[in-house]
């Protein structure tokens, strides 16, 4: 027997619950739904008619009225840089100009160019500065997100971003979990040995954020230039000793072989894959993988988009997520990647919703608790003022969300 009610939403002219058992399609779509909750997790939903014979409620419980808008479960953003101290918008007008993101990096450029900057900030700074980023995600609906480390690239700097994730995640409504990156690029201190950095990230980084439990994923920039697949293995097998689980950025922009070390080391998520082979994407599929696009990023360097019908074509699991970072995707609305996923890749409307819900849950491995509006789960949800959930991708570069809820309370309110 569930704990009464203590909220209640009503009045909503579809309930996306992402749960096909649960309404209409591969979306569960109810139309007139509405939903009950209880002590931060959903509880009954259905048909608003109903609510009344079917729910027991609590005498203090809140009633939202959706005013016939569209419900559907908060956002899950399972791939971001959003902690870093300065910006790069000069490169993204050498890039209009014909500069590549490689070039842009071997000139001192990318992402060595925010680790500067990243270093010279403290941990309040980095929180300040984010703070307002993860205002705009919620208030496009995100209401959870993967941070990452990698623009500190010493101990001690990648250790402050961690805390900066940490205090960011207690101190605002967005639920935030820490992706350990350490390797993300080969600080300068060390060009040309970066056997000897990845000896630090595995010898000293690793042991370091695991004792002080300050992530719960492990990354590493697998690429031409930077680590190697075998030294991407390294890491990625010395953080699953840490309990860390591996979500890395894999065949981003050359083909080598990053899905299949995916699949061999079975990790949450292998992410980009703008140059993955399809047959890597397969065996990601035989073990249960999931493969998280970036479309901002192919959108924002001017990439060709990832083969995302092939991917699906496997079985493999899609999620998407935005990549927000100052150099390669500065945008954090999952509502047009959504329409990004849809126009440039292919994807249904109904496989791009499930790829910013469901399935960005999968990637974080959090699928049991958030992604879906299914009684057990926390009630993460969002209100939209759209005729119906197609809206959310189809009427775009507008935010569609007007209210928030996550763990049952309102947090956001337009
Ligand atoms: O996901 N590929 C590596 N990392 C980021 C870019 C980070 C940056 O440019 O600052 C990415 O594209
Ligand atoms: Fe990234």
């Amino acid at each position: 027997m569930n704990a009464p009610a203590d909220l209640l939403v009503t009045n909503l002219g579809e309930l996306v619950t992402c749960e096909p058992a649960l309404g209409e399609g591969p979306l569960g779509v109810i139309k007139n739904g509405a939903l009950a909750v209880a002590e931060g997790r959903v509880v009954w939903v259905g048909p608003a008619s109903r609510l009344h014979r079917e729910v027991v409620t609590c005498a203090e419980a809140r009633e939202i009225d959706g005013g016939g808008r569209v419900g559907l479960p908060g956002f899950v953003d399972s791939h971001t840089h959003l902690i870093f101290a300065g910006s790069r918008e000069h490169e993204y007008a050498l890039r209009a100009r014909g500069a590549s993101y490689q070039e842009i990096a071997a000139a001192g450029g990318g992402i060595l160019s925010t680790v500067k900057a990243t270093r010279a900030a403290s941990v309040d700074e980095l929180v300040a500065l984010a703070r307002p980023r993860v205002r705009t995600l919620l208030e496009h609906g995100t209401t959870t997100t993967e941070v990452k480390s990698g623009y500190g690239l010493t101990t001690a700097d990648e250790l402050k971003m961690l805390a900066a994730a940490k205090r960011l995640g207690e101190t605002q409504p967005v639920e935030v979990h820490a992706n350990f990156c350490g390797a993300h690029e080969i600080p300068p201190e060390y060009t040309g040995r970066t056997d000897a950095y990845v000896d630090l990230v595995v010898d000293e980084m690793l042991p370091a954020v695991a004792e002080r439990r300050l992530a719960r994923y492990v990354d590493v920039f697998c690429e031409d230039g930077v680590f190697s697949v075998a030294q991407a293995r390294r890491v990625l097998e010395a953080g699953a000793r840490w309990g860390l689980r591996a979500k890395f950025h894999a065949d981003e922009f050359v083909t080598l072989g990053g899905a299949e070390l995916a699949a061999e080391v079975r990790a949450l998520s292998a992410d980009h894959l703008l140059r993955a082979r399809p047959e890597g994407v397969a065996r990601m599929k035989a073990v249960g993988v999931t493969a998280t696009l970036l479309p901002g990023t192919a959108f924002f360097l001017g990439l060709p988009y990832a083969p995302a019908r092939a991917f699906l074509e496997t079985g493999a699991r899609v999620a998407l997520a935005s990549d927000f970072n100052p150099g390669s995707s500065m945008g954090p609305n999952l509502q047009l990647v959504m329409t990004m996923a849809v126009s440039q890749m292919k994807m249904s409307p109904e496989e791009a919703l499930l790829g910013v819900t469901l399935h960005g849950a999968h990637a974080m491995g959090l699928e049991e608790e958030i992604g879906s509006l299914r009684p057990g789960k926390r009630c993460d949800l969002l209100l939209a003022d759209v005729p119906n959930w197609r809206y959310l991708s189809y009427y775009y570069g507008v935010n569609h969300v007007s209210r928030v809820i996550k763990r049952g309370r309102l947090v956001y309110e337009r």
